[in-house]
């Protein structure tokens, strides 16, 4: 009896830690991007975008990515392929919340060209 017990024991132990690595590996496929990014915008100069402060800050992906994927280059393929106009992201997602924080009397980002647009 005592052996048997001993060897439940054990395949109960297994159990539990294929169930911890299982739980790790789906923790681990969360991919929220990367923390800090470069956005294209054409002859305008790029734009510095801090990603995971926007995560943090605002909480919910959907903000942003209603309007276009989770996938780096999602905004210039769209605009390639028509699907966003150019400035449609900058405006109805960048500023338009920008300007809605800065109203409120918020913590907001940037509004103007000059500091969202750096000459390459
Ligand atoms: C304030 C806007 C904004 C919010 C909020 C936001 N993202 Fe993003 N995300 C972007 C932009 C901009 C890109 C780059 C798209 C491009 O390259 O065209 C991007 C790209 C990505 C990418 C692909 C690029 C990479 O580095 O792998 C992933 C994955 C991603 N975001 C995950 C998330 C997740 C998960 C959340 C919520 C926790 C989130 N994002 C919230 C703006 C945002
Ligand atoms: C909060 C940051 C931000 C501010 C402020 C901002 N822009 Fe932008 N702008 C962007 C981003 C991001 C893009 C790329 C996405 C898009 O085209 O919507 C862009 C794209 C553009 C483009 C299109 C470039 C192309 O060839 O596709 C032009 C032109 C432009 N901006 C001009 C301006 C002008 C003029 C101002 C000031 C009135 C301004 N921007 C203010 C972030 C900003
Ligand atoms: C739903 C609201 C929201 C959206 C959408 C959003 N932002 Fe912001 N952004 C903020 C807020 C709030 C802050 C100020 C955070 C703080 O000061 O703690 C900020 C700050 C910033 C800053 C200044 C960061 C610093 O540390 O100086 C930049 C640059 C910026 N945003 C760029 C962008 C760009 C580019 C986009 C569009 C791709 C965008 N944001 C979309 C809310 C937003």
């Amino acid at each position: 009896m005592k052996r048997v017990g001993s060897i439940l024991f054990i395949l109960l132990m297994i159990a539990l830690i294929m169930e911890a690595a299982l739980a790790i590996s789906v923790a681990g496929t969360d991919n929220n991007g990367a923390e800090e990014m470069t956005l294209d915008a054409g002859k305008k100069g790029a734009v510095w975008f801090p990603h995971r402060q926007h995560q943090d800050n605002l909480g919910d992906c959907m903000h942003c990515h209603s309007v276009f994927p989770k996938e780096a280059g999602a905004i210039q393929k769209m605009k390639a392929e028509g699907a966003l106009k150019k400035k449609q992201v900058m405006k109805k997602v960048c500023l338009s919340c920008h300007r809605k924080m800065k109203k409120m009397k918020k913590p907001a980002g940037p509004t103007s060209c000059k500091k969202c647009h750096r000459k390459k």
